[in-house]
């Protein structure tokens, strides 16, 4: 089937290649002149792991093309997946223009029936608002589906072709069979509802991800006043099968372009339909909490951080990205700077990101370049090679042996062993 996708970000590009690769011939659409010029070329501007490849075999086939023309692109399309940004407003609201800009140049490029795809993720009642937009100028046939993405950034191809479920929300019978056509090769479990049920599912999954993450934070709280263990404690309950031990790892907190903007997304939508979700607001007041820890302590240890020279290792906001958004290191970073203390930092791959928000920061490729004559050093998203360091080096290398591990990524007795001063999060 030819597919259409409008934004070529990590949910579109994505979407678009990997459908390609199902065998579908998909046009990616993209305002951006320089982007899809490099994209005709294969080359991939997010780190995603395996999604070049998949570009470059796609493009070689066939398949998959790039375009900056909507017109052209949708051009005997039968579907147009919309994957446009939907940011956080200042009040927490979901920020639809983007969307609705895109719905008011379908009405003016539609030339036949299509089924147009609402993959960002909107609120309830969105896909009937693009409908009237579109309805507005264009009086042929078509329709609006929901069809929200479960894609984690860094292991995006991997969720795409190994999804738990496909949710598609229809209006009719029409629309619902292009939709299974497009998903048929694939073996995943399918629910078609209607558009109210598909646009809140997403909200509902990210928020519940998001209080598992924000209770096991609370509990790491606890257990430090106890003296219990919360990687312990986690593995405890997630032996139970209707916990699950997935999204149980305390730290710093959560962050990204979706948790905080989901969150705050569907607290606002409760609000503006007459309920308020109580729950929510605590699970923001907890991650808001957890960002600030790690600062309180370097300051409680150093006694103040004024002119103090201190570390971070990881700058986006987990591993395995380059995304800065929402990032707790970028915040940390930034509190560290605001009480006068000097940051040097190491990222394998989010350094260039980093530095278009970032001031007065050394940025080292070397980590252990980036340890020298530093005072502390503060672990702030859990690459897993960060545990091959030569932490004997490190600590030769920090004029304080002082380590805080924001992710409980290291074994505390090792590093006590080695003569680290070493804190992390509910341990
Ligand atoms: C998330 C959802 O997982 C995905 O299904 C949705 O489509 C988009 O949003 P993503 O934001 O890419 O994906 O990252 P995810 O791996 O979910 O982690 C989100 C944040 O939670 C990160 O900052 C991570 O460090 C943090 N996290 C995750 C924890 O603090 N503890 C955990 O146990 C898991």
């Amino acid at each position: 089937m030819k597919i259409a996708i409008i934004g070529t970000g990590y949910v579109g590009l994505v979407t678009g290649t990997c459908l390609s690769d199902l065998g579908h011939k998909v046009t990616c659409i993209d305002l951006d002149k320089k982007k899809i010029n490099n994209l005709k070329k294969g080359i991939v501007p997010i780190y995603e792991q395996g999604l070049e490849e998949l570009v470059i075999k796609n493009i070689k086939k066939n398949n998959l093309s790039f375009t900056n023309s909507l017109k052209k692109g949708i051009k005997g399309a039968k579907t147009v997946f919309v994957c446009v940004q939907t940011p956080s407003k200042k009040d927490g609201s979901v920020e639809l223009k983007y969307v609705y800009k895109v719905a008011k140049q379908l009405s003016e490029n539609i030339e036949s029936y299509k089924v147009i795809v609402n993959k960002s993720t909107v609120p309830v009642g969105t896909a009937k608002e693009v409908k009237k937009i579109i309805k507005k100028k264009y009086k042929g046939d078509f329709d609006v589906v929901s069809c929200p993405e479960f894609l984690r950034e860094g292991s995006a191809v991997i969720d795409f072709f190994g999804a738990d479920r496909i949710i598609v929300g229809c209006e009719s019978e029409k629309s619902c069979q292009i939709m299974k056509e497009i998903f048929k090769k694939m073996k995943v479990k399918k629910i078609f509802t209607n558009l109210e049920n598909a646009e809140l599912v997403k909200y509902a999954s990210n928020a519940f991800l998001a209080t598992k993450i924000s209770f096991i934070n609370e509990m790491s709280n606890i257990c430090e006043r106890v003296g219990a263990d919360v990687e312990v404690v986690a593995r405890g309950m997630g032996l139970d099968r209707r916990i699950g031990q997935y999204f149980l790892r305390a730290g710093i907190g959560y962050g990204g372009s979706c948790f905080p903007k989901d969150v705050k997304g569907l607290n606002q939508i409760s609000g503006t339909h007459g309920y308020d979700f109580k729950l929510l607001k605590a699970v923001i007041e907890v991650n808001n909490y957890q960002r600030q820890l790690l600062v309180e302590r370097s300051e409680k240890i150093l006694k103040n951080l004024k002119n103090k020279q201190i570390t971070i290792f990881g700058l986006a906001f987990k591993n395995n990205t380059d995304d800065i958004r929402e990032s707790a290191a970028i915040e940390i970073i930034k509190r560290l700077q605001k009480k006068g203390a000097k940051v040097q930092a190491y990222d394998p791959v989010a350094q260039k990101n980093a530095a278009k928000v970032l001031n007065n920061i050394i940025f080292w490729e070397d980590p252990y370049k980036a340890c020298e004559n530093s005072q502390a050093l503060i672990i702030a998203t859990e690459w897993p090679h960060y545990k091959d360091f030569d932490w004997k080096k490190i600590k030769h290398l920090l004029r304080r042996p002082i380590v805080l591990d924001g992710r409980n990524l290291l074994d505390p007795e090792k590093m006590k062993k080695l003569g680290f001063i070493y804190e992390s999060i509910g341990r």
